[in-house]
């Protein structure tokens, strides 16, 4: 079977196509999705303000849209790409072409797959570089690696999530991890299977990090090397310097590494950070290689140091560190306060045949859900639906409030304790064009407590405050100054973050767990951002070419 997509993309009159794959990876041959053949996808090279244009041919077996995470799409959500909710999925040997210009957008971003579990192949790298004679807010670095971190499984990933759903249990862990799709040496058959960065002695290097992982957080880290943050999610920071990042699925990072110690072969490594109780995870970590010019190929390589799997205290030293370059953008007044739980669910077995169907914890099916409300996929695009005023798609009924204030770390939603239940449905927040919103973010208990990267489309936000335990206003410290604007954020295992936009971009906008399991479990919430009155504050007619259910 051939796997394909053919991704078009026509920047300073160059279209590229290719096509894709059969790979071998862990002594296991088999076809993966591709675009254009590559594993990671091609790199989207741009500059800031630039008109992307994208036109994505659908030649493999599967339903595809693509994502373009990060990117703002002012007044372009009909390209942003989330299937069922801005687009149908692009059928098999159909095409759609993305269309979008990245206002005032610079440094690293992702693009991925968003349907089914398609990203754990179907990924690549933005890089939107600062207008010409522009210079970075930092040294000029001699050279720039992208450096993807993913996970790789052995199965089809579409099918794998199919049977991770009917089981009604958790997911098993990655095969393996990787970096740049290579696994290194730490996995079987594949000491020769290791990315490589060679490195001039004295030389800085810009390092664009992206985790593009399905199911897990994890960790990065340089032997004998540290890293200094200039930038995260597309925007810059203060520089800040340290020995290991932490990024969970859909996060970016921009960090400086110099090449200042004694000539030699330095392991650069990706490991897991698993914040909930009882879940099986990959352990094994990936390994790749920064290696100076003048060290022997066959020498021992020095390992790299990543906290242990839980360390919680290595992401909050990370994030504390994480600092806006420029003070005094963030909205000081808000008009809609909104709170949002997130957390996991065990629902009732329904199934007449409950051991193949119900292997959540105590014999039911496990969920996801914010506010308690598990998110169901429409049948058409929301986007769709809402603009075309279709009934019987979603409702504007998702409440801003969660429906019950209970001890959400340490209690249970519902009266009885056992009952871990959520209520299901496709609700959105309606809102008008321009308001100044602040949401809170708080994890629950309800089945474990996590960190769980919750990613917004369309926007990025200011993470103006974060804790641990229940959000408490009386107690909650802010940073409005200069705090993060990020367009994903792990919030606290256990804890809470606040976070601030405006709503300044008009459509249908995805909030949703970068876990792509809670993703399948319904962790998930749509805004619906409403026309503004003035000028270039309306969202145009949709693209012909939009793809049907
Ligand atoms: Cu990168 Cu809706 O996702």
């Amino acid at each position: 079977m051939q796997l394909l997509i053919v991704l078009l993309w026509f920047r300073h009159g160059t279209p590229e196509q290719v096509q894709t794959t059969r790979i071998t990876k862990l002594c296991n041959t088999k076809d993966i999705v591709t675009v254009n053949g590559m594993y990671p996808g091609p790199v989207v090279y741009a500059q800031e303000d630039d008109r992307v244009i994208v036109k994505v041919t659908n030649e493999s077996p599967y339903n595809v849209t693509i994502h373009w995470h990060g990117i703002r799409q002012m007044l372009s959500c009909w390209s942003d790409g989330p299937s069922y909710i801005t687009q149908c999925p692009i059928q098999a040997g159909q095409s759609f072409t993305y269309e979008f210009t990245l206002v005032k957008q610079k440094g690293t971003l992702l693009w991925h797959a968003h349907v089914s579990w398609l990203r754990g192949t179907v990924y690549g790298a933005i890089v939107m570089y600062p207008k010409a004679g522009v210079p970075y807010p930092f040294t000029y670095p001699y050279k720039e690696h992208i450096i993807i971190l993913g996970e790789y499984w052995l199965k089809d990933v579409v099918q794998l999530e199919k049977a991770v759903l009917a089981s009604g249990g958790g997911p098993p862990p990655a095969d393996a991890f990787t970096i740049n799709g290579h696994p290194g040496p730490n996995y079987n058959c594949s000491n020769n299977d290791a990315y490589k960065i060679d490195v001039v002695p004295g030389k800085t290097y810009l390092l664009r990090l992206v985790n593009a992982g399905l199911n897990m957080e994890n960790f990065f880290s340089i032997a004998n090397h540290r890293m200094t943050i200039v930038e995260a999610d597309g925007e810059y920071t203060k520089p800040f310097t340290t020995d290991r990042v932490m990024l969970g699925p859909g996060q970016t990072m921009n960090v400086l590494v110099t090449g200042d110690q004694s000539i030699g072969k330095y392991s650069m490594a990706m490991g897991p950070y698993m914040s909930a109780q009882g879940i099986p995870f990959q352990n094994i970590s990936a390994i790749a290689y920064f290696q100076y010019l003048g060290a022997l190929p066959t020498s021992l390589s020095l390992p790299a140091r990543l906290p242990s799997f839980n360390d919680n205290l290595a992401v909050k030293m990370v994030m504390d560190g994480l600092r806006s370059l420029k003070s005094g953008h963030v909205p000081k007044e808000i008009d809609q306060n909104l709170y949002y739980t997130i957390g996991l669910n065990v629902q009732q077995c329904h199934s007449p045949t409950p051991q193949q169907n119900c292997q959540g914890l105590n014999n039911g099916t496990m969920a996801a859900s914010m506010n308690n409300i598990s998110f169901v996929k429409p049948k058409i695009s929301l986007l769709e639906a809402y603009y075309n005023r279709i009934n019987g798609q979603f409702t504007e009924d998702f409440p801003g409030v969660p429906l019950k204030f209970y001890d959400f770390v340490n209690g249970a939603p519902n009266n009885s304790p056992n009952n871990t239940q959520s209520m299901i449905g496709t609700r959105t927040f309606v809102l008008e064009y321009g308001t100044r919103v602040q949401l809170i973010l708080q994890d629950t208990g309800t089945v474990s407590t996590e960190n769980h990267p919750i990613h917004l489309h369309g926007y990025s936000f200011y993470v103006v405050g974060y804790g641990s335990g229940n959000y408490n206003p009386q107690t909650a410290q802010f940073n409005l100054v200069d705090p993060p604007y990020l367009n994903t954020i792990g919030v606290p295992v256990g804890g809470w973050a606040a976070i601030r936009f405006v709503a300044d971009n008009p459509g249908v906008w995805f909030m949703h767990c970068h876990f792509d399991i809670h993703l399948s479990w319904g962790l998930a919430s749509v805004f619906i951002v409403k026309n503004g009155k003035g000028e270039l504050e309306t969202l145009p007619h949709p693209p012909a070419d939009l793809p049907r259910c």
